[in-house]
């Protein structure tokens, strides 16, 4: 949908006599807590035990209330780098919900979008509006929140290069934007990892919608060519050594197919890891390290985990 406002390279709009950080839904709903969550309901893999609660936030108050109530408290977001252990996690595991953290909004080249908003409804907005910066990510599953705290990116091109701010709330109790020049993102890693992320500001360029478009439309194509997809899998289990590529390794290890329970190295590209029906999240531990010793074995290289594990 194209806005009706002119393009302008400024987010001023944002930040005059704006002070919160996004929406705000003054009628506050009490928190909705589940106990023994399964977060295989909430994890692309599909896999792991439950939390031992899990909270469906609609509000900055209340995830304040929650970090208030102190214990352990971890922020989901599409599950989508994520493989959670058969016995699960402790304390509370929370998610963001409604509006008040899934919108965007727009002022000239600069998006303001909620944690929750599913990244590719904002690569799609973005590309409506005539906004170039986000066609690389096209096709990478889960919220923005998420990829903002993996800096998850493609060659063509990482959310943390057009991020100029973040609100984020600490465990501390402490809350704010910090500036780009406050964070830090390199391959797969963000200063904002740790933090909770509620909003971001990215700037991006003026483009023509047909361009960005083709752009997108070729990725996706690539993307469906080379990577398995519609299967169950956390995207690539392994980040890349400097210079090569992990799923060139394990292929080159002769390990596509190869198989642990329930869980398999793709056939597609080597780098997945597939769950199916009857998956166990110990499986997937279990391939990971055999995967990890045999091409050390074979090449000298230490792989490193790109997946994160609860
Ligand atoms: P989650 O998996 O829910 O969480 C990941 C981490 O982010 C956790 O530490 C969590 O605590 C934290 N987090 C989540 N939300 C917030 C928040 N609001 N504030 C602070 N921290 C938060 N990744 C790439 O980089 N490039 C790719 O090309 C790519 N392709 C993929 C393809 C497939 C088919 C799949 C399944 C995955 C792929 N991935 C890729 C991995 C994954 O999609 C990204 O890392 C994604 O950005 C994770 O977002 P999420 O919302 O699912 O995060
Ligand atoms: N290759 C093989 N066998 C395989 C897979 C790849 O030989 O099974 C070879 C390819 O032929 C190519 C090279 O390895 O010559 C690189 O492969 P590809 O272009 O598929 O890229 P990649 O390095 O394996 C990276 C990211 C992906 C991202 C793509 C597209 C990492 C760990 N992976 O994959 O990100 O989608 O580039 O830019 O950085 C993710 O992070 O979860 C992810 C999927």
């Amino acid at each position: 949908m194209m806005s009706e406002k002119p393009l302008q390279a400024s987010c001023a709009d944002f930040r005059d006599g704006a002070s919160a950080p996004g929406p705000v839904h003054s009628a506050q709903k009490d928190i909705a807590v589940t106990e023994n969550e399964p977060l295989s309901r909430h994890t692309t893999l599909k896999l792991g035990g439950p939390a031992a609660k899990f909270a469906l936030v609609e509000s900055r108050r209340q995830l304040d209330g929650l970090i208030q109530n102190g214990g352990q408290l971890r922020i989901i977001g599409g599950g989508s780098n994520l493989l959670v252990r058969d016995d699960g996690v402790q304390g509370t595991v929370a998610r963001l919900s409604g509006q008040e953290f899934n919108y965007i909004r727009q002022d000239g080249s600069c998006l303001k979008v909620g944690a929750a908003t599913p990244l590719q409804h904002l690569v799609n907005t973005a590309a409506e509006m005539g906004l170039t910066g986000l066609e690389g990510l096209a096709g990478i599953p889960g919220t923005v929140g998420g990829a903002a705290a993996c800096n998850a990116g493609t060659r063509d091109g990482a959310l943390g290069d057009v991020i100029i701010r973040a609100s984020v709330m600490e465990l501390t109790g402490a809350s704010g934007w910090i500036e780009a020049s406050e964070m830090k993102f390199e391959y797969r890693r963000s200063s904002l990892k740790g933090s909770f992320v509620t909003d971001l500001e990215l700037m991006l360029g003026r483009g023509r919608r047909e361009e960005i478009a083709e752009k997108i439309a070729a990725i996706m194509k690539q993307r469906r060519a080379s990577q398995p997809y519609g299967r169950r899998s956390a995207g690539c289990a392994f980040k890349n050594p400097p210079g090569d590529s992990a799923g060139r390794l394990i292929d080159a290890a002769g390990l596509k197919g190869f198989r642990i329970g329930g869980v398999s190295v793709s056939e597609v590209h080597a780098n997945f890891f597939i769950a199916e029906k009857n998956a166990k999240s110990s499986d997937m531990l279990e391939l990971i390290e055999t995967v990890r010793e045999r091409v050390n074995e074979r090449f000298g290289t230490l792989l490193e985990l790109e997946i994160e594990i609860w």
